[in-house]
């Protein structure tokens, strides 16, 4: 057993730590002169011209990524995209025409609302496109287009590698989107190729200091995760993860919506995880973390290595973020790092959660 973790105490820590490789393994081929090539994630030029709206459809983790693929898309391509939980989508009556191109997001394939969400979409006549980790599964092959995260075998019911390729291969479409829609952005495609080094360069700086930051999160009962734009998405797969592992109650929050209520759990020491990688609106989530300062808060802070370092946090954990776009692949380390840490700081089955099961192909 101990063999096939790779050496590893868990297979979760041996699939976060293959994350950099496992990213190259899913650019492979897919981009060419600085480009994204669309046949390698499934689509064609033609397909991507007539793409006038998108629809995510995707449960737990995965659904996170559509958070973080709407907000790259629009961002990017300025094609306007909707994100549901499958769950709700399905009995949302929801509004589809021939114009939309309805995206399943699952590392399994086999998520039976997200199935139900794409066999809709196709009685309807819509075209359908998925996005996932597991070759032949019913939701590749019930998809009218598929690409493949290319991730290898996920074992760890929390989900991690399976995360970070299924937002590349959104980010592959967003610039694909982007490419035929006249906003190509060779820039960003050619930076893409750095991010298997740049992953490697924040494992190696993790090793120092997150497993005791994470002790002290174990002996904790609420932790509350804030961000805005990528970072807010970013935040709801950090709170998710602590939540399955760790069973500590999380919440993530826009940091900006932050003072409209939940201000008001924040006392003496109440930890708050605020990641900072998106630039454009870094000194509004800074401000946002005085505020939770000035009531007492325990601020762990994921930002990026640009952030000045005496901003007022108690735990800075700072990431080398280049290009903000591409920040939440690298950003995802530490928060997968931190729930994987304090997990096993309070000595639960890191690998098989409580209650939780890797594969719900029952609704
Ligand atoms: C289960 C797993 C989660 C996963 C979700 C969606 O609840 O425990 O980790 O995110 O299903 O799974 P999928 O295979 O569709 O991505």
């Amino acid at each position: 057993k101990q063999a096939e973790r790779g050496g590893y105490a868990h297979f979760m820590l041996k699939e976060i730590m293959e994350q950099p490789d496992v990213w190259g393994d899913c650019l492979l081929g897919r981009i060419h002169e600085d480009q994204v090539v669309p046949k390698e994630i499934g689509l064609t030029p033609e397909l991507l011209t007539r793409v006038k709206r998108i629809q995510i459809v995707a449960a737990g983790t995965a659904y996170h990524a559509g958070l973080i693929g709407k907000s790259l898309i629009e961002r990017l391509a300025r094609v306007p995209v909707n994100v549901d939980v499958a769950s709700e989508f399905r009995y949302a009556h929801p509004i589809l025409d021939k114009d939309t191109m309805v995206i399943a997001i699952s590392q399994s394939g086999e998520t039976a609302d997200t199935l139900a969400c794409l066999r809709m979409a196709r009685e309807q006549g819509v075209f359908t496109y998925s996005i996932t980790n597991t070759v032949g599964s019913t939701v590749a092959r019930e998809s009218d287009a598929v690409a493949y995260t290319l991730a290898g075998p996920e074992i760890a019911v929390a989900s991690t590698k399976a995360y970070t390729t299924q937002i590349l291969v959104l980010t592959l479409l967003a610039l694909a989107l982007a490419q035929v829609h006249g906003n190509p952005r060779p820039d960003l495609v050619r930076r893409m190729l750095q991010l298997p080094l740049l992953g490697h360069k924040v494992l190696d700086r993790m090793n120092q200091g997150i497993e005791s930051m994470a002790q002290r999160l174990a002996k904790t009962h609420d932790v509350f995760y804030i961000g805005r734009g990528l970072d807010y998405a970013l935040a709801m797969e950090g709170q998710l993860k602590i939540k399955e592992i760790s069973y500590l109650h999380a919440e993530a929050y826009a940091a900006g919506e932050l003072k409209h209520g939940t201000l008001a759990l924040i006392e003496e020491g109440t930890p708050v995880v605020a990641i900072v990688t998106e630039r454009e609106v870094a000194d509004k989530t800074v401000s946002n973390i005085l505020e939770v300062k000035a009531r007492g808060a325990e601020v762990w802070g994921i930002v990026d290595d640009w952030l000045p370092s005496t901003l007022p946090i108690d735990h800075r954990i700072a990431v080398p973020i280049e290009e903000p776009l591409l920040a939440p692949v690298l950003a995802a380390i530490p928060l997968q790092l931190l729930a994987y840490y304090t997990a096993v700081a309070r000595g639960h089955d890191v690998d098989q959660p409580r209650n939780l099961a890797k594969s719900v192909t029952v609704e």
